[in-house]
C-alpha cells in the first residue's frame, strides 16, 4: 500500500540478504520510522515488544529472524535454538509457529551450507505467499461487499476492530483487503474504526492506515459498536483473526468476541479474513485450548498521546495503586461466525469445511 503516494510495507529484506528494515508502530500514527534489524535478537525484541505486531506481520518477521541466525550459524545445535528461541516471542497467534515449522522442515534436510541461501529464499516466499493471499482474500471479500451495496443505497458500513490491516500483514491487509479492493473498484464504503483498547491499533494504525488510503472512516469507542448496530448502522463487521480451530473458533484481539455477540443479537453478518497460515488444525475447542497472552497491566493503566506542543508523552489514568489485568485477546465461537474469507473463498467456520479447505490446498 502506499504512504503519502510511496509504496510502503512494514516488512522488507534488503538487496544483500543480511538485514531486514520495519516500521516500528509503536511510533505511529505520531512518526512514520523504519527501523533496520540485523539479528535473530533485535527480531524477537520487536516482535515480543510489538515494534511489529499482528499475526502474519510476526510469522514472516520470525522467519527472517531465523534467516538472519542462519547467516551466523547454520548447524543443527542453532537452527533449533534459534526456532525455539523465535517461537517463544508471542504465544497466542498461529502463525509465528506455522513460519518457523515452515522454515524448519525445509531447512533441516540441507546441509549447513546450503542453509543461509535457503532460509533466506524460504523467508521471501512466506512474505511473498502472504501478499498473494490476502490480495486473493481481498478479492472474495468484495464481492460480499458488492452484494450489500446492491442492496442499498449509500455506502456500505463496515465496522472492524484492531489492526488487520496492511501493517499487520506484508500488504493489503486480511480484513481491509476487501476495504481497499471495493475503494479502488469505486464502490462507496464507510468504515467504523474500534480503538481497541488497551493498545489502540484501531485509533493508532487502522485510522492512519485508512486516512493514507483515501478510504472514509470514523473512530469509535470499543463500547459505541452494539449501539451502532441496533441502529442499522452497521452492514457488516468484518475482523481478522490470530488463531482459528479446526471446528471455526476465532481468536483475535481482546473485544472481538462483544462485537461478534453484538452482531448475531442485531443479525449483522460476522466475517473473519483469514489466510489459511492462521488456521490451526490441531485444535478444536479454541476456549479452552488456544493460549491468551497476559500483556502487560501499564497497558491498562496507561495512556501515551501527543501534546497539543507536537511532544508524544505517556500518561496515567489510575489512582495510584490500581491492579489491572490484560488479557490480550478473545475467543468467538464458530457459531457467531457467518464465515471465514479465505484465499481460496469464502467457507462456513466448520470443521467439514475446513478441512475439505486444507485437503484441497494447491
Ligand atoms: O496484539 P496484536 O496487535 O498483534 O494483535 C493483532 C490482532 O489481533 C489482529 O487483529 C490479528 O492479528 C489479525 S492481523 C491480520
Amino acid at each position: 500500500m502506499k504512504v503519502a503516494g510511496k509504496a510502503m510495507r512494514p516488512l522488507r529484506a534488503n538487496a544483500q540478504r543480511d538485514a531486514v528494515q520495519i516500521i516500528d508502530q509503536r511510533l505511529l500514527p505520531h512518526r512514520l520510522h523504519l527501523e533496520t534489524l540485523y539479528t535473530q535478537q533485535q527480531v524477537l525484541t520487536a516482535i515480543r515488544d510489538m515494534w511489529v505486531r499482528g499475526a502474519p506481520l510476526i510469522g514472516a518477521t520470525a522467519a527472517y529472524g531465523l534467516a538472519l541466525q542462519m547467516r551466523q550459524d547454520a548447524s543443527d545445535g542453532s537452527l533449533q535454538a534459534s526456532a525455539d528461541f523465535l517461537r517463544s516471542a508471542r504465544p497466542t497467534a498461529v502463525n509465528l509457529d506455522w513460519a518457523i515449522t515452515r522454515m524448519l522442515r525445509v531447512l533441516r534436510p540441507l546441509s549447513v551450507a546450503k542453509r543461509a541461501a535457503a532460509a533466506w529464499d524460504a523467508a521471501d516466499a512466506i512474505a511473498e505467499e502472504d501478499v498473494a493471499a490476502n490480495a486473493a482474500l481481498g478479492r472474495h471479500g468484495l464481492a460480499l461487499l458488492q452484494a450489500i451495496a446492491a442492496r442499498k443505497s449509500g455506502p456500505v458500513q463496515v465496522l472492524t476492530h484492531c489492526n488487520a490491516g496492511w501493517l499487520a500483514t506484508v500488504d493489503w491487509g486480511t480484513a481491509t483487503s476487501p476495504i481497499y479492493q471495493a475503494h479502488a473498484a469505486g464502490l462507496a464504503v464507510h468504515v467504523w474504526v474500534d480503538e481497541t483498547r488497551p493498545r489502540n491499533q484501531g485509533a493508532s494504525l487502522t485510522a492512519w492506515e485508512l486516512g493514507q488510503a483515501g478510504v472514509p472512516h470514523t473512530l469509535i469507542a470499543d463500547n459505541a459498536g452494539g449501539h451502532l448496530m441496533q441502529h442499522g448502522q452497521v452492514d457488516i463487521v468484518i475482523v481478522g483473526c490470530d488463531r482459528v480451530t479446526a471446528r471455526g473458533d476465532v481468536c483475535n484481539k481482546i473485544g472481538t468476541y462483544l462485537k461478534a455477540l453484538a452482531a448475531h443479537d442485531n443479525g449483522v453478518p460476522f466475517y473473519v479474513a483469514m489466510p489459511t497460515s492462521t488456521l490451526d488444525l490441531r485444535l478444536m475447542d479454541g476456549v479452552v485450548e488456544i493460549p491468551i497472552e497476559d500483556r502487560s497491566a501499564r497497558e491498562v493503566t496507561h495512556l501515551s498521546g501527543r501534546t497539543a506542543a507536537g511532544e508524544v508523552v505517556e500518561v496515567c489514568i489510575t489512582a495510584e495503586g490500581t491492579t489491572a489485568a490484560n488479557p490480550a485477546f478473545d475467543v468467538t465461537p464458530a457459531r457467531l461466525v457467518s464465515g471465514l474469507i479465505t484465499e481460496r473463498g469464502i467457507v462456513p467456520a466448520d470443521e467439514a469445511a475446513l478441512r475439505r479447505l486444507m485437503e484441497t490446498a494447491p
